[in-house]
């Protein structure tokens, strides 16, 4: 495990972006896993930057999302699928078809999650995941349980979870109660993980997680048994 400590939300942005663009730049077709939330908002901003001036170019690269909402069309200004075009997708060179997520509005959300873990798989998994930590501890949307969910499945938010997305929301009522989002599997076998957290919030939680007890209960805890991970903080 190699932890960075980054001196601002910028650094952390610029560090984060510099990997992924160096991934990219040494397998042009890398599989990038993403992740939504505020923490990597920087990070593409970063990447928007760097593309623009002609230091990365994403055009065979593919793109994999951990989670998308139940219910959220791409449409919807706060679907994972809206996100990632704004923030990210629409501004570089990348082939749309080559960005994938889950399916919020799949008429069988079951079938959807496997297709979406044949999906990873016929890609051959990713080359470089990024993640973000929840204060409860999950990765993409796998809240604490008595087991690590190892596929695609349906998550039922916690409500801590549910709180902490509600300032993206008009009113707490209106954040989805349901996720689709991959399981460990895919996360763990991505050959290099990147986890951010930023803010003094996350620091007990990053504690938590890279140094207590390798528990369900804190989903990010399985990540202490993965061979390549860096995590860039930042306390502030
Ligand atoms: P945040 O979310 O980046 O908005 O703090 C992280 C997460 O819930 O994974």
């Amino acid at each position: 495990m190699k932890i960075v400590e980054a001196k601002n939300y910028e650094d952390l942005s610029k560090k984060a972006a510099a990997l992924i663009s160096a991934q990219v730049i040494l397998k042009p077709n890398a599989v990038i896993g993403l992740a939504t939330g505020s923490t990597p908002i920087g990070t593409y901003e970063q990447l928007v930057e760097l593309y623009k001036k002609g230091y990365v170019d994403f055009s065979n690269a593919r793109t994999v999302n951990l989670d998308e909402y139940c219910g959220l069309s791409p449409e919807n200004d706060q679907s994972y699928r809206y996100f990632m075009n704004e923030k990210l997708l629409n501004h570089i060179n990348i082939k749309m078809e080559n960005t994938f997520l889950p399916d919020g509005m799949a008429k069988d959300f079951d079938k959807e999650c496997k297709r979406y873990d044949e999906l990873i798989d016929n890609l051959g998994g990713m080359d470089i995941q990024l993640l973000g930590i929840g204060h409860n501890g999950h990765i993409a949307f796998n809240e604490p349980s008595n087991t690590f969910p190892a596929y695609t499945n349906i998550s039922k938010l916690g409500e801590s979870t549910i709180e902490a997305n509600a300032r993206f929301f008009d009113s707490p009522s209106d954040v989805p109660t349901a996720a689709l989002t991959v399981g460990m599997k895919a996360i763990m076998q991505a050959k290099k993980v990147l986890l951010l957290a930023n803010g003094m919030d996350k620091k007990h939680i990053i504690e938590k997680s890279l140094y207590g007890e390798i528990t369900p209960n804190v989903p990010a805890s399985i990540l202490q048994l993965h061979p390549d991970l860096t995590v860039i903080t930042c306390f502030k």
